[in-house]
């Protein structure tokens, strides 16, 4: 089957059409992405009006791009997804709002994705990867373990009580001066500094649970800098890859964790896959590669492209879901928040009207 996946909940307006073989192969036809970074750069984040400005006046370009790289027109699909949540509500209105019609007008099937399910479903396009498997999820919105059981059944292991790990970097950024997205900066800088100069917190260490906290390291961070202003070059790249060093611990410890409740609950994973474009990070790799070797699995990685936001993952996951039967109607809402754990595979969606979760 083939599926044209519509993606626009944060600042990446992006379609793209997957193919899905009757065995559960997956191919992409193709994947475009535009990403609106120069529109919130100057803000040192993203701005929920800009971006759903930004989505009106692109996607149809970009849904018309998508359609012919894959060489398709509109017939010769079998469904239309679309992201309808969590997310900017705007932008998801905006994408949702447009699944609609093509889906409408085409007479094709709705699937009203997840997200998270999305981002969560991911490796299994890319590496055909069974279940059970363990997903870290860390991006600028979400930082997730989750228990990946089978379609729709989802169980959220671990969540941060505060920022994402992506946003920790973000604000990281900011507070040095380095300029946005702050990941890839806060990563390069660090390469040259010294992760041990500064004493951080390594939040929630050592607790049962596979939470995870990041504000106050964030605020211990603006601490140090504040004590030895104004900071030189140097101390900049010190305080860089002291901040890393701490994101490293607390992702190693809290996975232990979270690995730990994995197995008391589902057993062995096939694997511990990572999503996010947190995954991009060199240093947090390692640590990944570290902790399944540990517990006796492989690691698995979706190519940069797919571990970002992105419309194959959106295509993907409804491509899953359609091959169950499972379709949503024109009524279908779209969510600010929807916890993965809402998600079921007995088209059991939240109802039209309901609160979003
Ligand atoms: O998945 P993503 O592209 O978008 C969403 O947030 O949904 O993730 C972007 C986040 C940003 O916060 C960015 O700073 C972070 O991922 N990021 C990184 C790296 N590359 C991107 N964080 C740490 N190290 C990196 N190399
Ligand atoms: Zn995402």
């Amino acid at each position: 089957m083939i599926i044209l996946g519509i993606e626009t909940t944060c600042d990446e307006t992006a379609a793209a059409v997957v193919e899905r073989s009757d065995a559960g192969q997956g191919k992409i036809l193709s994947n475009i992405v535009l990403s609106q970074v120069a529109e919130h750069a100057a803000f040192g984040g993203v701005v929920p009006e800009i971006a759903a400005r930004a989505h009106v006046e692109t996607l149809d370009r970009i849904i018309g791009k998508a359609m012919d790289d894959a060489g398709l027109a509109f017939p010769r699909i079998d469904g239309v997804a679309a992201a309808a949540g969590p997310g900017l509500i705007g932008g998801v209105i905006v994408g949702l709002t447009t699944a609609k019609a093509i889906a409408l007008v085409n007479e094709k099937p709705l699937i009203a994705v997840n997200h998270l399910e999305a981002h969560a479903l991911t490796a299994r396009l890319t590496d055909g990867t069974a279940f059970p498997y363990c997903l870290f999820l860390a991006s600028g919105g979400h930082t997730q373990i989750v228990a990946v059981r089978g379609i729709g059944d989802y169980v959220r292991l671990g969540t941060t009580v505060d920022d994402a790990i992506g946003e920790a970097f973000d604000k990281t950024a900011k507070l040095l001066g380095l300029g946005y997205p702050g990941g890839p900066l806060v990563e390069a800088e660090a390469a040259n500094g010294n992760p041990a100069r500064f004493a951080l917190p390594r939040p929630m260490a050592g607790k049962p649970n596979a939470d995870f906290s990041l504000s106050g390291l964030k605020t211990a961070l603006r601490l140090e800098a504040e004590k030895i202003a104004p900071i030189s070059d140097q101390d900049v790249r010190d305080l860089c890859a002291s901040f890393q060093q701490a994101v490293v611990d607390v992702v190693a410890d809290r996975l232990r964790a979270g690995l730990k409740l994995f197995r008391e609950r589902c057993g062995n994973p096939t694997a511990l896959v990572a999503a996010g474009g947190v995954a991009a990070n060199e240093a947090i790799r390692k640590v990944l590669h570290r902790l399944a070797f540990e517990v006796g699995t492989v690691l698995v990685v979706p190519p940069p492209a797919l571990c970002t936001d992105n419309g194959a993952m959106i295509a993907w996951a409804g491509a899953e879901r359609l091959a169950l039967g499972l379709t949503d109607t024109l009524e279908s809402p779209p969510h600010a928040r929807w916890p993965l754990s809402d998600v079921t595979s007995s088209g059991g969606r939240p109802a039209p009207g309901r609160k979003p979760g």
